[in-house]
Formats: C-alpha cells, structure tokens, sequence
C-alpha cells in the first residue's frame, strides 16, 4: 500500500491503473478505522482491482461546537490496517490540500431538502460539507465505485442524490451496517462514552428493534412509535434528537401504505451523540 499527501500522487496513480484498464473502488473514511470500515474495504477488494481510501476528518462538516478537535486521529493504526486488506492506495491530504483557500470560501455542493431534515435539522450544514468533500474525492480519485455504510443512512442517501443531480460517473454502493455483539453500532464515537454509558447503550438498538417489531405487528399510528421510542430513550438516560418512522426512499415521513421503511434515530448519551437506523420491508397484502 502507498500513502500518499497530495492530489496529484493520486492523480498518477490513477491515471497508471486506469490506462491499465482497471476498476478502482474508494472508501471515504475520517479515520480511527474499527470493524465497521472494514467490511466497507474488505467489500471493495471483492468488487475491484484496486481499492482506495481515504483518511481525512473534514473540518467542513464539523458545525462550530462540534468535535473537530477531539476526533480521535489514529493514522498509523489506520494505515496498517488498510494495509492488512489489500488498499493499492491511502489518501490522507492535509487541509490544505482540501480547502486551499479556507474551508469558509470553498465552493460548496448543496443537497436541499435531504439535508435539512433529521439530522440535518440537528447539525446545520453538515451534509453540505460532506456532499462537498466526497464530491472533491470523487474527483481527486475518479474510482468506478465508492462504497458508503448504511449506519449513516441519511449521508448515504445524501450522497446518492448528489452523484444523480450532478450526474457523477460513479456507482454508490451501501453495506450493512456492523453492530458490536449487545447490538451497539461501530462508531468511532463509541470512545467518548464511559464504561457506565457504554453499558446502557446498546438501548437505542433495542428501542428500534421495538419500533420495529410494532410496525411488523400491524401497527400504523407512526407517531405512537416515535413517541414510544423518544420515551424508551429518555427513560435509559439518552437526550434524544429525533426518532422517526421514514419512507427508506427519500425519508420523507412514512404512511401506513408505504412499504419499504427506515426507522432512524440520534441520541445524546454524554457526549456521544450517537445515531442508528433499522430498515424494514412490509409485505403487501
Ligand atoms: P466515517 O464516520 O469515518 O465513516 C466512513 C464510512 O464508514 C461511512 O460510509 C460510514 O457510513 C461507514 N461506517 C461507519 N460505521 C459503520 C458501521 N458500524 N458499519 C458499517 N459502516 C460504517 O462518514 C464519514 O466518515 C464521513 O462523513 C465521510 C463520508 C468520510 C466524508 O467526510
């Protein structure tokens, strides 16, 4: 695996594999790299000849009170274990190299509407920092593929809708989100939380496992479940943000016929704020 600074070391390297004919698949990542990245490199190896990734924690998508300089940065963990899974080539530009101008004068990729919602509503001009970045990346690395977690279900859809306004050569693909074994997401965030907070929570799972399972059962009165579920956080110690019954398609909230589903959620348990989705597919009857 090379690691390399600059956009133009990318560029040579791609133009090399490209001439070659061959497909080239990138992971965005900001590092502190667990099991959940992993499946998304590990999938790329499948689908591709070369795998990139990137490591870059995006200060544009970090709102002002946010954990820009906490963010745990663990590069050479990170790189040995890219190396281990067969990455041809690892990313990690300086902010410079990014943002030349500043980060508050960069143009800018908005996504309206998608971007608002949620946590969109919660973290103003988040997505648009990440809808600005991974579109520079996709230009910086041109890959065929780009793979994304479905555990950041709202960034991916994001992204998704970016890549099909702008018409973008690149395929999204989501991958399954990879939980600890009590059910808790991966994130890289799981560090803020104490071990008495860790312990509690694998309770946002469970309660959208609840939420779930009553809309399997035949429920219908949606904002029942989200109420439930707001209490069942609220009572395990969680301040929550939002939880939501959506359309899976585009997140605008669901109605009793539509079928396919995704029940999201974002939580503050200290000071992780932590978020989670469950999809689901009602059968038509
Ligand atoms: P980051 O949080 O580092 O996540 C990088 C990728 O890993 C994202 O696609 C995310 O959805 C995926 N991922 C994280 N936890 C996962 C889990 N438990 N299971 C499966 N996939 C998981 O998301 C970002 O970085 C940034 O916003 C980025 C897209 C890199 C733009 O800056």
């Amino acid at each position: 695996m090379r690691t390399v600074k600059t956009i133009a070391e990318v560029r040579a390297r791609i133009a090399l594999w490209r001439s070659q004919g061959q497909r080239i698949a990138f992971v965005p990542t900001m590092g502190n790299l667990h099991t959940g990245h992993m499946s998304l490199v590990q999938r790329a190896g499948q689908l591709a000849d070369h795998v990139v990734a990137s490591v870059f924690v995006n200060p544009m998508q970090f709102g002002a009170n946010e954990d820009l300089a906490s963010y745990p940065r663990t590069l050479t963990e990170d790189a040995a274990k890219l190396a281990e899974n067969r990455v041809s080539l690892l990313f990690v530009p300086d902010t410079g190299e990014i943002y030349p101008r500043g980060v508050d004068d960069a143009t800018r990729v908005e996504v309206p509407g998608l971007s608002d919602i949620l946590c969109g509503a919660y973290r103003p001009g988040h997505f648009t920092g990440v809808a600005t970045v991974v579109n520079m990346l996709f230009n910086i690395v041109q890959p065929d593929m780009a793979l994304f977690g479905e555990k950041d279900y709202q960034q991916l859809l994001v992204i998704r809708r970016m890549v099909a306004d702008l018409c973008l050569p690149v395929q999204v693909l989501g991958v399954p989100t990879v939980r600890e074994p009590d059910g808790l997401a991966m994130s890289s965030r799981n560090s803020y939380l104490s071990a008495e907070e860790r312990a509690r929570a694998p309770r946002l799972y469970q309660a959208l496992c609840e939420a779930r399972d009553r809309i399997a059962g035949g429920e219908t009165n949606y904002e029942v479940i989200e109420r439930a579920g707001m209490q069942a956080l609220s009572g395990a110690g969680f301040r929550a943000d939002y939880f939501s019954v959506r359309r899976a398609e585009d997140l605008i909230p669901a109605s009793p016929e539509d079928r396919a589903l995704v029940i999201l959620a974002a939580a503050w348990l200290g000071k992780a704020r932590l978020i989670d989705n469950l999809r689901m597919e009602l059968s038509r009857n």
